[in-house]
């Protein structure tokens, strides 16, 4: 039981006319174990969903061009996992996306699936479970891609930090499954904790506890808080990402400004903060200059936006060296911005543009949806819908039931391109239920669509709340923001210069997001907001191009199902 195995298979040098070898295309090998173990990440004893025994999962690295093996057996007792790699577009291996449903079936314990892919872009990924809650249970790890040998950054810096961000809840998944989906609904309430690298401190204010030395904090290995120790005068790159299942998160650090250079995994024209938001789904790099009176270490503080937050702020520590990491900042941390400041994070979100450089978004669409997010009731049970249908995946994942033309596998009606023109997205709706299903959006390759993601009051007055929406399989470029209903007139504000390239985008409360992306990866895409009980609850939508352009799927990618058992039959080709 867990042999972590990594090894680099081989690497494929070119002599170039130069005569100097570049080396590229390096294969990398990895041996991953998934199952449950006890752990303590803030403090409290867990199960935790681990891989190779390890909590969070461990970090891939690799170079842009890179192939990644993985051979994912999963040692869970008695239920399925798949492993989504966030970010990566999987171009040529749909099959590889790691979607329970819907680019695959999941894989059975005791079973073991070859994820085989490429991470062709340089930046700051992700990766995490795809299956029911899983995410929310542990089940997740950094994924970092350098520039291709020969290449440089676009920016300049001496050491970097990776900070992957969750939240954590001390329910089990499946207790907090099980209450989403009871009559009436239990709602997960909030985290108990967040987490740093998977460290957190439970009802334990730790700045109180170094100061004062006292209080109930028992701080094991698990949960000490994390320390970058840095020299003075220098420059550092954080990679900060958030895979957490609810929580909006805003990170700064005491006396420290940051330049954001990298948005899921793009370059962004640098801009400077005091403070930044990140939304589950998303990733940045920021630089930051140790400018700082070098007798201080400072705090690092990561608190929630967008909800009403009765979680604690969680800290870390960037010690100077060769200050102790011990030695308390002498300022407080960093207070987070007050949670219903939306103008505040508006202000940061409108500041990311795209770098020179950057691929530019076709200047004309050729079909544009829009997608209305709202909050629903389904024969009693509380349910989120776009445009009144709420997801429900189906036994036969889309991939295979769309390559083979299974009948039944799926709803094959068209799911609507629109909403109805009198909906009011400033008050609840008048009829709140809606329906369920399986359909899909069947885009022509080589297109490119535009979404208007619209959002709405929940079904209490006064509500509407913070999406941040992740599209799988490609980068989308977004144009624009507005506040209330979007309108036609909207579009001539649309940003068609250096709008960001981005996988992740949130619509504001009561706000719309317009995006635009190229239909050029033949698969079927999960397109959803990240926030994890939402999706659970049908907040999603799936999209599929070029279907017949889909090349061989590996067979353990559709052994469940109406394929399941048409290969059983030898119906399948
Ligand atoms: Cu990171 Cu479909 O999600
Ligand atoms: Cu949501």
């Amino acid at each position: 039981m867990h042999m972590a195995k990594t090894s680099l298979l081989f690497i494929a040098c070119i002599v170039s006319l130069l005569s100097h070898t570049a080396c590229q295309a390096k294969v990398w090998q990895f041996e991953w174990e998934v199952g449950y173990v006890y752990a303590s990440p803030d403090c409290e004893e867990k199960l935790v969903m681990a891989i190779n025994g390890q909590f969070p999962g461990p970090t891939i690295r690799a170079k842009a061009g890179d192939t990644i093996h993985l051979k994912l057996k999963n040692t869970l007792d008695t239920e399925g996992v798949v492993i989504h790699w966030h970010g990566i577009r999987q171009q040529g291996t749909p099959w590889a996306d790691g979607t329970a449903s819907i680019s695959q079936c999941a894989i059975n314990p005791e079973e073991t699936f070859n994820y085989t892919f490429e991470v062709d872009k340089a930046g700051t990924y992700f990766y995490h479970g795809h299956y029911g809650m899983q995410r929310a249970a542990g089940l997740y790890g950094s994924l970092i891609v350098d520039v291709a040998d020969g290449e440089e950054e676009p920016f300049h810096y001496n050491g970097e930090f990776n900070l992957l961000l969750s939240d954590w809840y001390h329910k089990s998944i499946y207790d907090q499954m099980v209450g989403l989906s009871s009559r009436p609904m239990k709602w997960i309430g909030e985290p108990q904790s967040l987490l740093i690298n998977g460290r957190g401190q439970y009802n334990c204010s730790l700045a109180a506890h170094l100061i004062q030395g006292s209080s109930t904090c028992k701080l094991t290995k698990d949960c000490e808080p994390v320390v970058l120790q840095v020299l003075p005068n220098k420059t550092y790159r954080l990679r900060i990402a958030s895979t957490t299942s609810l929580a909006s998160l805003n990170l700064a650090i005491g006396n420290h400004k940051m330049t954001v250079v990298e948005a899921d995994g793009n370059y962004v024209e640098p801009f400077s903060v005091d403070d930044m938001d990140i939304y589950s789904g998303e990733s940045y790099s920021v630089l930051i200059t140790t400018d700082q009176n070098p007798s201080s270490n400072y705090w690092l503080s990561v608190g929630v936006r967008g909800r009403k937050p009765n979680t604690q702020p969680a800290l870390a520590i960037i010690n100077y060296l060769p200050n102790s990491p011990s030695k308390l900042p002498e300022s407080s941390p960093p207070v987070t911005p007050v949670w219903n400041d939306y103008a505040h994070s508006k202000s940061f979100t409108y500041k990311i543009l795209a770098k020179e450089g950057t691929p530019r978004p076709p200047q004309k669409h050729n079909k544009r949806i829009a997608l209305l997010n709202t909050q629903n009731k389904l024969d009693g049970y509380t349910k989120w819908a776009i445009n009144n249908v709420s997801l429900a995946l189906p036994t036969t994942p889309y991939l295979g039931a769309m390559k083979f033309q299974i009948k039944h596998a799926f709803d094959p009606q068209p799911p609507p391109e629109n909403f109805s023109s009198d909906y009011d997205v400033m008050k609840p709706a008048k009829n709140p239920n809606t329906t369920q299903s399986t359909n899909a959006y069947v885009f022509q390759l080589n297109s490119t669509v535009d979404v208007i993601l619209q959002n709405a009051n929940a079904i209490a007055e006064n509500v509407s709340e913070i999406h941040p929406w992740h599209l799988h399989g490609h980068d989308f470029w977004v144009l624009g923001y507005g506040d209330g209903r979007f309108q036609e007139k909207d579009v001539s504000t649309f940003n068609l210069k250096n709008p960001p390239l981005r996988n992740t985008v949130v619509i504001f409360p009561y706000g719309w997001t317009a995006l635009r992306f190229v239909t050029d990866n033949p698969g079927v895409w999960a397109f959803h907001c990240h926030i994890e009980p939402h999706l659970h609850m049908g907040m999603g939508v799936i999209f599929a191009e070029g279907i017949e352009y889909v090349g061989k799927i590996p067979r353990d990618a559709i052994t469940c199902g109406l394929t399941g058992k048409m290969l059983i039959n030898n119906h399948l080709p």
